[in-house]
């Protein structure tokens, strides 16, 4: 069977890792990637051997300058692709999305775009097969993934009727020196919800939710605190173990490993994952608990690489690949070395 042709534009912190995570599908051939820069990042792209292309013949210039070989235009990208994934900064794909309409080609956005640049917002575990066959697709960003594939998984599991989260959100991505705060705890914002909640009901309209959010100077992961009201009556146990044997979630037990931060998750995954990903949503299982017939839980998300498995999911979703959620969860869980636990 041919295989689906696929670009990405835009190599920052999240078209690198789905470009690098495309190539490693069965069922589709990644055509080449789009930078703006011919920068460090850059260099991983040429060393990874992916044509690299400029978004206009300008930048081209500079990228030969540089020393890089550089395949084409972005409108020559898009001339050579069935499906493109999007990976600009916020806003710029809903420039971008007049120039892939010209082109036909399917589009995957991310979570920085609003909810309209899309045909639908995407999550894997929740809305895959109503998805299938879309022109287009905006996969939710790195906080409504990690809140989507627990409230979906314990949905399936027991039914979930309320969610109340906080979110603790990492100030930037560990490259971004310019970001901040560096010294505050910032309300973001100080009026209820955070756009989290108004996020999650893309995808589940009728959710009762409410998120609470605020950001704090650290790059390594964001952590939620989720308080979920059930439809069944549940012990912790049976929570646990529901979490436990769901696709893309790892639960980890401080008392029996030591991890008890975001820190202690990434230090883990520096000895044992390349790039130090997780896209994994991470449980902590000791925070697992059942209190007046509402189960809580802190879970920690890797912000830079949790949507990854996504974007591959939602290429599967816009071309037909994969008919099911349990058959597209097969090839990308397995190609992108998912598994139970950090190591
Ligand atoms: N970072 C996260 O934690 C995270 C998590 C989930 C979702 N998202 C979403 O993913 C999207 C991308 O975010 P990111 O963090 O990956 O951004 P990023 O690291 O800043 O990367 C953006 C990339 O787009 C390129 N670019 C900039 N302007 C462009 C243009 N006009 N045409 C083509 N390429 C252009 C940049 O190239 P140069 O570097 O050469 O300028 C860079 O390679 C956003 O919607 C964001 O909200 C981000």
């Amino acid at each position: 069977m041919a295989r689906v042709r696929v670009g990405v534009n835009g190599f920052g912190t999240i078209g690198k890792r789905v470009a690098l995570a495309l190539e490693k599908q069965p069922d589709m051939e990644l055509v080449g990637v789009v930078k703006r820069k011919p920068d460090y990042i850059a260099m991983l792209a040429a060393k990874k051997g992916f044509p690299i292309y400029s978004p206009t013949v300008k930048e081209a210039e500079a990228f030969e300058k540089a020393g890089f070989r550089v395949a084409g235009t972005l409108e020559d990208l898009l001339s050579r692709v069935d499906v493109v994934v999007d990976a600009t900064p916020n806003g710029q794909g809903a420039e971008n999305k007049k120039i892939y309409e010209k082109f036909g080609v399917k589009m995957v956005f991310q979570g920085g775009e609003k909810p309209g640049v899309a045909e639908a917002s995407f999550s894997t575990l929740c809305n895959y097969e109503e998805t299938v066959g879309r022109q287009s697709l905006r996969v939710v960003s790195c906080n409504t993934t990690a809140l989507l594939r627990l409230i979906c998984t314990l949905d399936k599991a027991f039914g979930v009727e309320r969610v109340r989260a906080v979110i603790v959100r990492r100030a930037a991505d560990p490259r971004e020196v310019k970001k901040g705060p560096i010294n505050a705890i910032l309300l973001n914002p100080p009026r209820l919800p955070s756009h989290h909640a108004v996020d999650v009901k893309t995808v589940l309209p009728g959710l009762d939710i409410v998120t609470a959010a605020v950001v704090v100077p650290t790059t390594l992961m964001h952590l939620h605190h989720v308080t979920l009201k059930l439809k069944t009556a549940v012990k912790a146990v049976d929570v646990l173990e529901a979490l436990k044997i769901a696709p893309r979630i790892i639960v980890v037990s401080s008392e029996e490993t030591g991890i008890k931060s975001t820190a202690e998750i990434i230090e883990a995954a520096r000895q044992f994952r390349p790039m130090n990903d997780v896209p994994e949503l991470v449980i902590f299982e000791e925070s697992v608990a059942v209190e007046g017939g509402e189960v809580m839980l802190f879970q920690a998300v890797h912000q830079e690489s949790i949507v990854v498995p996504e974007n591959v999911d939602a290429v599967r979703a816009v071309t037909g690949l994969a008919a099911t959620t349990e058959d597209t969860l097969k090839i990308t869980d397995k190609t992108l070395g998912l598994r139970k636990t950090l190591w």
